[in-house]
């Protein structure tokens, strides 16, 4: 019996300080072991390249497969991230050489066949990374799945373009879809299903989702889509003028010739990275574009055009958002109360950007758009409230709805709104849970306080992981009624109804989310706009 007890724990130490060695497509990696809070041991595979890294002549450049290695490769730490507006202070983190993706899994056998899910962080195109430590794997693995997270290009080295095919842009969905073609080709060595993966993102990651929904290049590579708080039908989701972006960009980093493209690429080719750092308009330059025709083109058409026709990949999609998206950016109702004024004053902002009127009745269109929020004579900078809705609803809300009801006519819909305003959520003076309020109650995440002993955060979490890894399991968030979930089962997406699982201190399915304000911004559409839409 003791002699028993001695294999066990020789057997427990020995296989958690043992590290995991396995063989991939391009050679043999090295992995390690981790054990989650309630003590569920998995495995993790950190800082696998997926493709050659983009330096030197690969700069701004369709990323490339890897070259295999020889030997065993140290897969137990995060690879650097890409660049972004911290490299200044950050150089030791962050590299151009940034291309590699993180595996963890509950178990390496080859034939196990489990459902995968593929991360795509947010950070606007700009920022953004996919450390264990921000992205923490613990409540997924406990659910048996496999969990995949990368790194992609961002701002200029992701996303330059100057509208032809030379500098053709759109480098970061390239690299998230090649990680894509690697999760396809090598994720059965890791106990994973190639055929089972569930593409998942929030903010710029969920609009990037929807950017795989519309790619031809992406079809095939995932068969189901949760979406959070983002879509290519937000209008902040695109760069409309890159060019002159582009043209700015490299005249500010000493370039001053005849503006000739191929030159301009082999100019900014050459600079250091700190040089194009420097320079960048961090804010502007670094969304997705839509591309001229060539072999490597992701995206050439209108996104809302793909959506209404039909011309996406059909598969069943979670979509959803938090209940007052606009939260985390109006911290302080001084700043609120600024950019509010902005909007009171430059009154043409409050149409949607890329709003083309079939009539010249600007003042209409606006006054309507006002009625929407404000009482007549009323006006935002004195009802922060109205202003905040306003912001939700055009930089998220609008975008997402639409692609939902678009998309719901040709593959299942689940859609959602989390509202809890638990002590992770970025508290303002206006009620509501603030963008990226859901993302601690599906990683484990360092930087933020979780307490193990609050049970409602616990439930909350519990549902949560459940739900999304019920969809990549069985392409249905509730197959079953449960207790977890108060017997509550989340039905599809019914556009006339526009019916939604509402993620609160308790679960409860709603209907005519964001009515009526929804409609009426569909009716100004359709009574003023002139089509075809691109976003909306
Ligand atoms: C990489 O991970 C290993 C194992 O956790 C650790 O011992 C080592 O210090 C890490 N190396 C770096 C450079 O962080
Ligand atoms: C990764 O992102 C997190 C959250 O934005 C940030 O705190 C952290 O510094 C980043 N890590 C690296 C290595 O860039
Ligand atoms: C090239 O573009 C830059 C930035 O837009 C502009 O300042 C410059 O005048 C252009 N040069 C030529 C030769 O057109
Ligand atoms: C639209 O109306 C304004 C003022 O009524 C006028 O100044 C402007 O020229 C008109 N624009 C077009 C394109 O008709
Ligand atoms: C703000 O506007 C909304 C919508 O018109 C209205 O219901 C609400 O009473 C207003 N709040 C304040 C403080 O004026
Ligand atoms: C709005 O202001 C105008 C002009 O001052 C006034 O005639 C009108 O009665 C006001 N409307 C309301 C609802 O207070
Ligand atoms: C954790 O939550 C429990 C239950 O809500 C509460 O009593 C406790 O004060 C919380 N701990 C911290 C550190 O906030
Ligand atoms: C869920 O359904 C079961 C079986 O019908 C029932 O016993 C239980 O009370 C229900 N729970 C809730 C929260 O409605």
């Amino acid at each position: 019996m003791l002699k028993l007890l001695f294999v066990l724990i020789w057997l427990i130490t020995e296989s958690n300080s043992s590290a995991p060695i396995i063989s991939i497509r391009d050679g043999k990696i090295k992995g390690e072991i981790y054990i989650t809070s309630n003590t569920k041991s998995y495995y993790g595979f950190r800082g696998i390249p997926y493709a050659r890294p983009p330096v030197g002549n690969l700069r701004f450049e369709s990323p490339q497969m890897p070259e295999p290695w020889e030997g065993t490769l140290n897969a137990q730490n995060d690879s650097k991230s890409c660049i972004t507006s911290f490299y200044i202070f950050n150089e030791n983190k962050e590299s151009e050489d940034c291309l590699y993706v993180n595996v963890y899994t509950p178990t390496i056998q080859e034939n196990a066949k489990l459902p995968v899910m593929f991360w795509i962080y947010g950070g606007d195109f700009i920022t953004g990374n996919s450390s264990k430590n921000y992205y923490g794997p613990d409540f997924l693995i406990e659910k048996d799945v496999v969990l995949v997270t990368f790194n992609y290009r961002l701002g200029p080295f992701g996303f330059i373009a100057t509208g032809d095919a030379i500098l053709p842009g759109n480098y970061g969905l390239k690299d998230q879809n090649l990680a894509l073609q690697w999760v396809r080709e090598n994720i059965a060595y890791f106990g994973g299903d190639p055929n089972k993966v569930t593409i998942f993102g929030q903010s710029a990651g969920s609009a990037s989702v929807s950017f795989h929904l519309l790619s031809k290049k992406s079809s095939g590579l995932f068969r189901a889509a949760i979406m959070e708080s983002g879509s290519a039908l937000d209008m902040w989701a695109i760069n409309r003028d890159p060019k002159s972006y582009a043209l700015k960009l490299a005249s500010d980093a000493g370039y001053d010739g005849s503006n000739v493209t191929t030159e301009v690429k082999e100019f900014l080719k050459r600079k250091s990275v700190s040089d194009i750092v420097e320079v960048t308009d961090w804010i502007k330059l670094n969304w997705p574009v839509k591309e001229v025709e060539h072999a490597d083109a992701f995206i050439q058409d209108l996104n809302y055009e793909l959506f209404k026709n039909g011309n996406f990949n059909r598969v069943p999609t979670i979509i959803g958002m938090c209940s007052q998206e606009s939260l985390a950016f109006l911290l302080q109702p001084i700043v609120a109360m600024l950019e509010a004024l902005i909007y009171d004053n430059t009154q043409e902002l409050l149409l949607p950007i890329d709003f083309a009127s079939k009539k010249n009745n600007t003042n209409e269109i606006i006054k309507e758009i006002k009625s929407i929020y404000l009482q007549e004579n009323d006006t935002f900078s004195q009802n922060l409230t109205s202003y905040a809705q306003f912001i939700t609803d055009t930089f998220f809300t609008r975008g997402i709805l639409k692609q939902a009801e678009l998309q719901s006519w040709f593959n299942p819909v689940y859609l959602y709104q989390f509202s809890y305003e638990g002590r992770t959520t970025l508290k303002g003076f206006i009620k509501g849970a603030g963008h990226s309020a859901e993302l601690p109650f599906l990683f484990k995440m360092s930087n933020i306080a979780w307490n193990d002993t609050d049970t409602q955060n616990v439930l909350i979490q519990d549902q949560m992981v459940r739900m999304w890894t019920n969809f990549a399991k069985y392409l249905d968030p509730t197959p079953v009624k449960s207790e977890l979930f108060s017997n509550i089962t989340w039905t599809r997406f019914n556009p006339l109804f526009y019916n939604y699982l509402n993620i609160d201190s308790t679960l409860r399915m709603g209907f005519f989310l964001r009515q009526p304000a929804f409609g009426k911004w569909k009716r100004i559409f359709e009574e003023y706009a002139l089509q075809p839409y691109n976003t909306f």
